[in-house]
C-alpha cells in the first residue's frame, strides 16, 4: 500500500531516464582499487554519507580519521559517540581508524589529528553539514551564518590545513559536498545553496591551483538518505537511496588513478552523472562609437537566450577568448546589423561557405635522403637501437622512410603559398591549434624525390569556440599517388559563425577497447626534440620561442603534435610489425594535451585484427596526450605455412566461414577472451566430408582456417552445408537440429553454447 502511494513521488524524484546505461560492479574487469598507506579524513563521518565513505575507505587498506562533532542536524549540542561508533565499527572488522570530535571550524585540529595518529593527510572528504531551513524573509543572521561556517569555511579551513601537506607530497584528492539545492536552487534553503554553490566555487579554483601538484578537487551532490533528508523525504525513499550508493564515486574520484579535477558530479540511486556549463553563442549589443543600450540587449534577446550551436567553456581563458574577437569585431565594424546573427558579416567578415572546395595552389617539395634521416631523429629514432639503424643511416641496405614522413611534404600546403595566404580567411596563427591528423599510405614513400602536393579545403566547420578547418592534401610522386592527409586544424575564437557543426568529409577518432592495454611503450624526448623536430620543416614558433609561447597561454615551448605522433607510430611499427614500414597503412590521432620537451611519452596500445588502437600520455604527469587514435596495418602476407590459405571448395557455408574470418579479425580479441575454445567444422555434401574448417578462439587474437583444427580442437561439428546454412539463418536452431540428429557433436558439448556468440551475427548475412 504504502509503495503505490509513493510510487508518483519516486518518479519525480532523483531517477533521471529510464534507458540508463549500468555498469555493474561484479562485472567489472578493473583491478580492485586500493587506499593501502593512505590516509583520509572525513568531516562529518559519525553517520550518514560520511560514515558510508568512511567504513568503504578503510574496508579498502585505508587509515580514516573519523571526524564528527556529534550534535544534531541543525548544529545544537555535541557528542562524541557518533565518531565513537563508527571508529569502532572499522576497528571490529580489522580496518584501521581514529575519531576526532573537533567542529569543522577547528580545522587545524582535524588534519593534525591525522598527522599525529597516521604521520600523513593524503584525502580530504568535505562531508560535515547541518540544515537551518526557512523561507527567505525568515533567516535570521545566524541562521545564514552557522550555514555558512559549518559547510563553507569549514570546509575551506580543513582544506587549507591539509593544503601543505598534499603540495609537498605531490599527491592529493579533495571531495567537496554541493548540492542539487546550490545547483538548481530550492525553496526554503537560501542560506544552504548559497553555501553549497559557494563550494563549487571553491572546488573549481583548487583544482587550477593544485593541478600542477597532483592535487585534485572535485564536487558532489549526492542524493542520500540521512537524517538530513528524513526530515523531507519519505522513508521509502530515505531507505532506498543509500549512502553505499554514493561512496564508491568518492572512492573512484580520491583513488591516484583517476585523473578526474575540477568536475562536479550529480550522484545518488546508483546514478553517477557529470554536469558541465553550456553557453549560447551570444550576440554583439553594441556598435562603434555608438552607447550600448538596454534597448538593444531587449532586441537580441532571443539572440542571447539560444543555445544552438552553444559552445562548452572548460576553463577561464577559454571563456574570455571570445571578449578579445568581440572587441576586434566592433572595432572593425564587422557586426552585422542583422539582428539574428552577429559574426556572420555582410563585408569583410569571416564567411567559410566561400572557402569551401577551395584548391590551394600545388606545393612541391624535393628531398635527398637528408629529410628523411633529420625527420627519423626528430620522432625519436637513435643509433642506440640497432633496428634503427635503417632509418638514420642511408649507407644501410634496408634504408627507408618512417611512414610517418608522409605528412611532411603535405604540411607545407599550410604556410607561405598554402592556406594562410588565401585572402580573406585571415588566419592567426597564433590561434592555431592542431586538432587531429588522419594520414594514409598507398605505397612506401621513396627515401628522396621531387613530391607534388595537391590541397582542397575539405569543409569548415562552427564548433562554437573556434573554426575546425579540414584541409585534405593528396601527395604524389610523378603521377602515382603515394599518400592521403587530411589536416584538422583549429582557430580559437573564429566560431560563431552560424556553420554546421560536423563533416561527412571528416574522419573520424575511435576509442580504444575497454581494457588494459595489449602493450606499452615509452620513450623520453630530449630536451631539445622540438627544436630538432622543427627543422624538418613546421616553423611556428611557438616550438622554440618562450615568448610566442606564452602569448599562446603556455608555460613554455610545446613539443609539436605531429613529434608525439612519430613517437607512437614509432611504438606501433616497432611493437605489431618488427619495424616494417611496410605494414604500414593509416593512422587517425587526436591532440589533446600539450607536451613539453623532456617529458616521456607512454604509448598504450590495443590490438583489434589489423587495427591498433592507441592512446599516448605523458608518463610523468599521466595526462592523456594523444586519444582515441588508431594505427591500421596491412595483414601479414606471411601466414604460418601448415594452415591453408582460405580457398573456396564451392560450399555454401565457405562464404560463411570466410566472412566469420573477416569479422574475427575485427573483433577477435573480445571473443577469445569470451569463448576461449576451438571449433572445427566437417561439412558434409552427399554424405561425405566436402570441407574442414577450424574457427581458432583460443590462440593469437582468433583466426578462421581452412583443414583441421592445428593442435586439436575443443568441439568439432560435423553438418551437412545445407543444414548449416539452415542454422546460421536462423531456420533452424543448433539444438533442434542436434536432437534430430543433422548435427553431430564430439569433444565438450557444453562449449556449443557457445557458438551463438559467434554466429547471432551471421543470419543477416
Ligand atoms: P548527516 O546529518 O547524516 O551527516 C552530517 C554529519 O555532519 C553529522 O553526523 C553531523 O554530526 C556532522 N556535523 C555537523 N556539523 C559538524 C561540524 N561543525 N563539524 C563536524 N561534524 C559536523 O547528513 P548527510 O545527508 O549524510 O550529509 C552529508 C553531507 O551531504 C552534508 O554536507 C549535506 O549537506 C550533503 N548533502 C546531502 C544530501 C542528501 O541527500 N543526504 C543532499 C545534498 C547534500
Amino acid at each position: 500500500r504504502m509503495r503505490a502511494a509513493l510510487a508518483p513521488c519516486l518518479a519525480a524524484a532523483a531517477v533521471p531516464s529510464p534507458h540508463l546505461p549500468i555498469a555493474l560492479g561484479p562485472r567489472s574487469m578493473s583491478a580492485a582499487l586500493r587506499f593501502d598507506g593512505r590516509v583520509v579524513l572525513v568531516t562529518g563521518a559519525g553517520g550518514g554519507l560520511g560514515r558510508a565513505y568512511a567504513l568503504a575507505f578503510a574496508e579498502r587498506g585505508a587509515s580514516v580519521v573519523v571526524n564528527d562533532l556529534g550534535g544534531d542536524s541543525k548544529g545544537h549540542g555535541k557528542s562524541s559517540s557518533a565518531a565513537d561508533q563508527v571508529v569502532e565499527e572499522i576497528r571490529a572488522k580489522g580496518g584501521k581508524a581514529v575519531a576526532n570530535y573537533d567542529s569543522v571550524e577547528a580545522g587545524e585540529k582535524l588534519v593534525r589529528a591525522a598527522l599525529e595518529t597516521f604521520g600523513r593527510i593524503d584525502i580530504v572528504i568535505n562531508n560535515a553539514g547541518i540544515l537551518r531551513d526557512r523561507s527567505f524573509a525568515r533567516i535570521s543572521d545566524e541562521d545564514w551564518d552557522i550555514i555558512h561556517r559549518v559547510h563553507l569555511k569549514g570546509s575551506f579551513l580543513v582544506t587549507r590545513a591539509a593544503w601543505n601537506h598534499m603540495k609537498n607530497q605531490k599527491f592529493g584528492r579533495i571531495i567537496m559536498t554541493s548540492s542539487a539545492a546550490g545547483i538548481y536552487g530550492n525553496f526554503g534553503q537560501a542560506n544552504y545553496s548559497a553555501a553549497k554553490l559557494g563550494l563549487l566555487g571553491l572546488s573549481n579554483t583548487l583544482s587550477v591551483e593544485g593541478r600542477k601538484y597532483n592535487i585534485h578537487s572535485n564536487t558532489i551532490a549526492p542524493t542520500a538518505g540521512s537524517r538530513l533528508t528524513q526530515t523531507i523525504m519519505p522513508q521509502d525513499l530515505v531507505d532506498a537511496f543509500k549512502p553505499e550508493y554514493v561512496a564508491p564515486l568518492v572512492l573512484w574520484l580520491c583513488h591516484e588513478r583517476c585523473q578526474e579535477n575540477g568536475s562536479l558530479f550529480e550522484v545518488g540511486a546508483g546514478w553517477i552523472g557529470k554536469l558541465r556549463w553550456e553557453r549560447s553563442l551570444g550576440s554583439i549589443v553594441r556598435e562603434k562609437n555608438h552607447p550600448m543600450t538596454p534597448e538593444a540587449v531587449q532586441d537580441k534577446w532571443e539572440k542571447i537566450c539560444d543555445f544552438d550551436n552553444a559552445s562548452k567553456p572548460r576553463t577561464i581563458q577559454e571563456s574570455v577568448s571570445i571578449l578579445n574577437d568581440v572587441l576586434s569585431q566592433i572595432e572593425s565594424e564587422e557586426v552585422s546589423t542583422n539582428p539574428t546573427s552577429y559574426t556572420r558579416s555582410t563585408s569583410s567578415g569571416f564567411d567559410p561557405s566561400k572557402y569551401v572546395g577551395q584548391k590551394l595552389p600545388t606545393v612541391v617539395y624535393n628531398y635527398t635522403h637528408l629529410q628523411p634521416i633529420l625527420y627519423a631523429l626528430g620522432v625519436g629514432m637513435s643509433t642506440k637501437d640497432p633496428d634503427h639503424l635503417k632509418f638514420v643511416f642511408e649507407g644501410s641496405e634496408a634504408f627507408c622512410c618512417l611512414p610517418t614522413f608522409g605528412v611532411i611534404p603535405a604540411q607545407a600546403s599550410l604556410w607561405d603559398g598554402g592556406l594562410s595566404s588565401i585572402p580573406g580567411l585571415n588566419i592567426d596563427f597564433t590561434k592555431l591549434l592542431h586538432g587531429e591528423q588522419y594520414l594514409e599510405l598507398y605505397k612506401p614513400l621513396p627515401t628522396s624525390g621531387q613530391l607534388t602536393s595537391e590541397s582542397t579545403i575539405a569543409d569548415i566547420l562552427d564548433k562554437g569556440s573556434g573554426a575546425l578547418i579540414l584541409l585534405d592534401v593528396h601527395t604524389y610522386c610523378g603521377k602515382d599517388l603515394l599518400c592521403y592527409n587530411q589536416f584538422s586544424l583549429f582557430i580559437v575564437g573564429a566560431g560563431g559563425f552560424g556553420g554546421k557543426r560536423t563533416s561527412e568529409k571528416a574522419k573520424v577518432t575511435v576509442n580504444p577497447p575497454n581494457r588494459t592495454p595489449d602493450a606499452v611503450l615509452s620513450d623520453v624526448t630530449t630536451v631539445d626534440q622540438a627544436a630538432l623536430y622543427r627543422l624538418s620543416g613546421d616553423w611556428n614558433p611557438l616550438h622554440i620561442d618562450p615568448g610566442f609561447a606564452a602569448f599562446g597561454g603556455f608555460q613554455k615551448p610545446i613539443l609539436h603534435g605531429l613529434c608525439s605522433f612519430g613517437f607512437a607510430v614509432r611504438h606501433v611499427l616497432k611493437h605489431f610489425a618488427n619495424n616494417d614500414v611496410t605494414r604500414f597503412k593509416a593512422i587517425k590521432v587526436r591532440f589533446v594535451k600539450p607536451v613539453f620537451p623532456g617529458q616521456t611519452l607512454q604509448t598504450e596500445m590495443w590490438k583489434e585484427g589489423n587495427r591498433i588502437h592507441l592512446q599516448t600520455k605523458v608518463k610523468e604527469t599521466g595526462e592523456v596526450a594523444i586519444a582515441g587514435s588508431y594505427v591500421d596495418l596491412t595483414s601479414t602476407l606471411d601466414k604460418p605455412s601448415a594452415k591453408e590459405p582460405i580457398k573456396a571448395s564451392g560450399l555454401h557455408s565457405d562464404l560463411v566461414f570466410e566472412e566469420i574470418g573477416r569479422r574475427i579479425k575485427e573483433v577477435g580479441n573480445q571473443l577469445v577472451k569470451k569463448v576461449n575454445a576451438i571449433f572445427q567444422w566437417d561439412i558434409t555434401k552427399d554424405g561425405e566430408t566436402a570441407a574442414q574448417w577450424t574457427i581458432d578462439l583460443k590462440n593469437g587474437s582468433g583466426e578462421v582456417y581452412q583443414g583441421p583444427a592445428q593442435g586439436s580442437a575443443d568441439t568439432t561439428f560435423t553438418l551437412s552445408d545445407q543444414d548449416f546454412m539452415e542454422v546460421v539463418l536462423g531456420k533452424i536452431n543448433p539444438q533442434k537440429a542436434f536432437f534430430s540428429g543433422k548435427l553431430k557433436v564430439k569433444g565438450n558439448i557444453m562449449l556449443s553454447q557457445k557458438l551463438e556468440m559467434i554466429l547471432k551475427d551471421y543470419a543477416k548475412l
